[in-house]
């Protein structure tokens, strides 16, 4: 069978052993063929391991076969011949092992040369998604835990857009608590004529919060009349509208430098734009009969939670649940997303795994938790100082202002980089770039390459190591590659048509094998949300390449057209990946 690679081995391999299945045992057709890649020490790339939880299902009904090893025996001698596979074992309870030819895994390679690395996306099964991350308050601080949710949600989007989805990239903005009651009277009282505020003006977002929160506390008079322009707010009041506009317009501004800085696309759509729908919303769960009448409020009673989800408060006023149960419908409904991605701190997980199922009762999901339409909320864990508690700055001030954690890392970066004499060979914008895309690079990868539940610890030094896996270290290693390539004096678009890779050596073989695992990382990334696991990927292409290039001449060899297509495929996968981070390249050190 002719086998063109269609991005990930693992399903192609799956393909093949579930026909093997259906001519092994006609009957058990629907059980799920499972292919892994073998772990190290293993003689093969891949391993099928069904032979023993099939023999459980048929040893009961005659069958003819006598044990595990000979039902993965027979799954073996029925599996279709394929130009991919080189030869198959079984080992132990009926493990079976594949070997894949090094000569389709080199015209893969050679495929996606020429095509390029888009040939290589995954296929989802979803058209449309939403992800929802970012999502900071307005006018109070975007700390960060608004980083992460930035830096790790982004990632997803590029992650899923990269495998054909359509992204709304939504940035939940919290722009319509009560906090706003007071921000705008402590406006009105410091700035009589509303329209001469300007940001300047204003100064910082953060201490206006803190000053009006300061007088709602300690003054009952000013206390009222916040409440109550919460209500006039809420009404519709045009001076408050207004009001409530320029409040939001200032945060807008600080949060868009964060976001130009670290190059993330978000559209704005508010926990404000929601509320118009609220109330046919809570009417359509009325209708369905999840809401009932406790103390006051309204709330919907929950299987396994202790206490119930509110979702009208006591004064009759909306809250944080009953706006994301109307942005749930409408992503749903009017948007017609089939995947629904929540990005917030771990801490907010009992909020979210309470509207989903709530949301599952009045029948707008499924029941089951990866079918599709899906919702799935994705907890990161705590960014912690060196000294083990929660982030905080030097000034111990209460909260570390993103933009200036960016700079830190770019005047860092360009430091090491001026050490390192570049200052005297480049021209200062190839300076500042380099040192920019380092820079950031590193602040991303530090945050990325952890499992996301984890609480991380945020180290300078550490992030900006160029040993180690760090974005300094890939970043350089990749820019490495790009100068044996350059050095050979080669044109390497002519060679992508003209030359040939083989994959003869162990070395250049484990590499190869290495690039063709690109499209399973993604989709597995995807479907886990995980963008550690692309991480993980990177460094260990990296490492690969290394060991490869330590051993191999390059430029000069016999082999160099080969070894050259070899440098460019691993140079242009890491770039993907880095594309993916959020990371942009660089191509000189
Ligand atoms: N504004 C919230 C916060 O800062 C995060 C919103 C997350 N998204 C959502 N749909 N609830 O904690």
């Amino acid at each position: 069978m002719a086998a063109e690679y269609t991005g990930n081995l693992k399903h192609q391999l799956e393909i093949l052993f579930d026909e093997s299945l259906r001519l092994t045992v006609p009957d058990e057709t629907g059980v799920e063929i499972k292919v892994a890649a073998s772990q190290p020490g293993i003689p093969g790339d891949y391993q099928c391991n069904n032979a023993m939880s099939l023999w459980s299902i048929i040893k009961g009904k005659g069958t003819q076969f006598r044990g595990p090893p000979a039902v993965g025996q027979a799954l073996l001698n029925n599996l279709p011949t394929s130009e991919m596979v080189e030869s198959c074992s079984v080992a132990g309870p009926g493990f079976v092992n594949v070997v894949l030819s090094s000569n389709w895994m080199a015209k893969s390679i050679e495929n996606m040369l020429i095509d390029g690395i888009d040939t290589w996306a995954p296929t989802l099964p979803v058209k449309r998604a939403v992800v929802d991350f970012s999502s900071p308050n307005i006018a109070k601080e975007m700390h960060v835990g608004h980083l992460r949710s930035t830096i790790i949600g982004d990632t997803l989007a590029r992650m899923l857009e990269y495998s054909k989805v359509e992204v709304l990239r939504r940035n939940h903005v919290g722009d319509w608590g009560t906090q706003f009651g007071m921000l705008i009277e402590y406006l009105f009282e410091e700035f009589p004529d509303t329209d001469s505020v300007t940001e300047t003006a204003i100064g910082d977002l953060q201490s206006f919060y803190k000053k009006s929160k300061r007088k709602f506390d300690d003054d009952p008079d000013f206390k009222e009349k916040a409440q109550k322009a919460v209500v006039r707010l809420q009404g519709g009041d045009p001076i408050y509208r207004k009001a409530w506009a320029k409040i939001c317009e200032i945060s807008r501004t600080e949060f868009a430098t964060v976001y130009q800085r670290l190059r993330v696309e978000l559209e704005e759509k508010g926990e404000s734009f929601y509320n118009p729908y609220i109330p046919q919303v809570i009417e359509e769960l009325n209708s369905k009969g999840l809401i009932e009448e406790s103390e006051g409020a309204r709330v919907i009673f929950l299987e396994g939670f202790k206490i119930p989800l509110m979702v009208v408060k006591s004064d009759g006023g909306f809250n944080y649940a009953s706006t994301d149960l109307t942005a749930l419908w409408y992503r749903l409904n009017e948007e017609k997303a089939e995947w629904i991605i929540y990005l917030t701190d771990v801490g907010q997980q009992p909020h979210f795994h309470m509207f989903f199922k709530a949301a599952r009762k009045a029948g707008w999901l499924p029941d089951s938790d990866k079918t599709y339409p899906r919702v799935d909320h994705v907890g990161f864990g705590l960014v912690m100082g060196d000294d083990r508690k929660r982030f905080r700055t030097r000034a111990a001030a209460d909260v570390v202002r993103l933009v200036d954690l960016l700079d830190e890392a770019k005047t860092r970066s360009k430091t090491a980089l001026v050490e390192r004499g570049k200052d005297k060979e480049w021209t200062p914008e190839e300076l500042d770039q380099t040192a920019e895309a380092v820079g950031y690079g590193a602040v991303k990868y530090a945050d990325l390459k952890n499992n996301r539940s984890t609480n991380y610890t945020f180290n300078f030094d550490q992030m900006l190591s160029d040993k180690g896996n760090t974005a300094v270290y890939l970043l350089y290693a990749h820019a490495r590659i790009c100068s044996i390539i350059r050095k050979s004096g080669k044109d390497i678009d002519e060679l992508k048509k003209t030359g040939n890779v083989a994959l003869d050596h162990p070395e250049e073989r484990a590499l190869g094998l290495h690039l063709l695992r690109f499209a399973e990382t993604v989709e597995e990334a995807c479907n886990n949300l995980l963008p550690n696991v692309l991480c993980q990927y990177l460094y260990d292409l990296s490492e690969r390449f290394t060991t490869f290039y330590s051993i191999h001449q390059v430029n000069g060899s016999p082999e160099e057209a080969s070894r050259l297509l070899l440098c460019e495929a691993t140079a242009i996968v890491m770039r993907k990946c880095f594309h993916l981070l959020g990371i942009t390249p660089v191509y000189k050190i």
